[in-house]
């Protein structure tokens, strides 16, 4: 099996907010480049960037009006190019973001397609006359709350927004935005970038007739709009599989490239992104975790929904957080942030990790005044402020925790003095400390890498499980001691790293503390 990507572990890194250089308080290229040590040396394979291409940033980077330029808030084509020769050097690859679906309205693309009705890229986007009433063409709903048609004066039509009406939709059945976008790709792919995540890619194609959403029967006011109807022939539709297939193509048409799709669609679903005969994107992002109640039971089942409902060949992933969703050590506290490391780092698969989480930064104290992510500001307390998600890495003790000399865009958290990566690069025991130890035994134990995962039957608070013969994990997911009824043979393992203190111990213990969770390296097999 080839695919660098099988072993690495990527982490994603959101430029605003990961280190400032020139003082104006939001992290840039450079930036990245005077921290790509602390990269290496966590011991990741590959890093994501967070779009970086020109913008006017209403959704602060994921509205494009160049995707062929950097924006100058992040620095320039030459701190991309050093940017890049730079993580190579320390044999790290690095991905982009791509955002095909939509643009920003200030593309010259759009500028032009509504510049009036015979445009030659008038059909680039979706473009509709108002139903009847002379309303909206149909129901689909903004995911960032209203109606996902804007309306337009100056041509008399409706264009289609999934997301901001800053962010008008591609029209991706029209095969000349198909042929634009690959050479974006082919631009980026040249220059010797290692792959890319695509931005919602299972939106890029709607329903040909543009037919209603069906009522979601289980809606009620405490949900975001997009909740009002089920999203059934807005996003998902049959034909987004040859659109996927083509870029895949060109992606394949280099060396050792990877296509990752960002999708939140159930498991079924989400299965069929692999493709026919795998030729789909290589890594459906698996956002399963982040959605599934912390206990063994319900993670435990999800693992194994997850892994019987693969594709042959198609190759697994792990996703604990990201930049649109609640921080894992916010959700789930210090303490089951470490357990949960432990979790990602040794299931089978692609795991990824998002910045700041191998620090344990969780919530941020903010006032409402102080939201800037446009989503929480259309539908406050509905929807989940993501500024919450995405404040400033924190690496010192320094002023603004070494980030930045200025004023951050966002604020740091409360315990940055001593919740930072200086700090924790001391403590033998820290979460940084434990987030180094299982990206190194991931690195060299083969079976945590391949091996096949089992789970093993214990105590409802713990879960365990064996990767192929020489690896067994058990992870207590309470607060709560337990006891071990343990197979003889894991009795007798070497406890390679235990969570608590991220160190090997001399035995295998009886009892499990709270939180605590161990790797074994199984005897008959070494
Ligand atoms: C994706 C991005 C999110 C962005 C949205 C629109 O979900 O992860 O940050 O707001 O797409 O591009």
């Amino acid at each position: 099996m080839s695919g660098w990507w099988r072993e690495a572990a990527l982490y994603q890194i959101y430029p605003r907010s990961f280190q400032d250089t020139d003082g104006n308080g939001i992290g840039d290229l450079e930036g990245i480049c005077r921290r790509l040590d602390h990269i290496a040396d966590l011991g990741v394979g590959a890093v994501w960037l967070s779009p970086i291409f020109r913008s006017p940033m209403a959704d602060f980077g994921y509205d494009v009006s160049d995707y062929r330029d950097i924006d100058p808030v992040f620095g320039d084509m030459a701190a991309f190019d050093r940017l890049l020769e730079e993580t190579h050097a320390r044999g790290l690859k690095l991905l982009l973001d791509f955002v095909p679906n939509h643009s920003s309205d200030q593309h010259p693309w759009f500028q032009e397609s509504r510049s009036s009705r015979d445009n030659p890229k008038r059909d680039w986007y979706i473009w509709h006359d108002p139903a009847p009433d002379g309303g909206p063409p149909n129901n689909w709903m903004s995911n960032f709350g209203g109606s996902a048609w804007e309306w337009d004066e100056h041509t008399d039509q409706y264009y289609y927004h999934a997301f901001l009406a800053e962010q008008p939709d591609l029209n991706w059945r029209n095969p000349d935005v198909r042929a634009a976008m690959r050479d974006v790709l082919r631009f980026w792919l040249d220059k010797g970038v290692d792959g890319f995540r695509v931005d919602v890619i299972w939106h890029l194609i709607k329903d040909a007739e543009f037919r209603d959403n069906p009522l979601n029967p289980h809606y009620d006011a405490s949900h975001p709009d997009i909740d009002r109807y089920l999203q059934v022939y807005s996003a998902d539709q049959p034909e987004v599989h040859d659109v996927i297939a083509e870029l895949r193509a060109v992606i394949d048409s280099y060396d050792d490239r990877l296509l990752i799709g960002e999708i939140y669609l159930p498991i079924e679903r989400l299965m069929t992104y692999y493709g026919r005969d795998n030729s789909g994107v290589h890594l459906p992002f698996n956002f399963q975790l982040i959605q599934c109640a912390w206990n063994a039971d319900a993670i435990g089942s999800l693992i194994h929904e997850y892994e019987s409902a693969l594709p042959e060949g198609g190759w697994p992933n792990w996703v604990l957080s990201n930049h649109d969703q609640p921080r894992i050590a916010a959700r789930v506290g210090e303490a089951q942030a470490r357990v949960a490391a432990m979790l990602l780092l040794t299931l089978r698969g692609t795991p990824t990790l998002y910045y700041g989480d191998e620090i344990g930064i969780a919530d941020v104290d903010m006032t409402e005044e102080e939201v800037l992510d446009p989503a929480a500001i259309n539908e406050p307390g509905v929807s989940f402020n993501r500024d919450r998600s995405r404040t400033p890495m924190q690496w010192s003790d320094k002023p603004v925790a070494g980030f930045s000399d200025g004023k951050p865009w966002l604020p740091l958290t409360q315990d940055w003095r001593e919740r930072n990566a200086a700090v924790q690069r001391q403590d033998p025991a820290s979460l940084l400390n434990l987030h180094r130890a299982l990206l190194h035994i991931r690195s060299i134990e083969p079976d945590l890498l391949s091996g096949a995962y089992r789970r093993i039957d214990m105590d409802e608070d713990v879960l365990a499980y064996e990767r192929g013969a020489s690896i067994a994990v058990i992870l207590n997911l309470s607060s709560e001691p337990v006891e071990l009824s343990l197979p003889d043979k894991w009795k007798a393992a070497r406890v390679l790293l235990s969570v608590r203190s991220a160190q090997a111990l001399n035995e295998v213990p009886a009892n499990l503390a709270g939180a605590e969770g161990v790797i074994l390296k199984i005897k008959d097999a070494e």
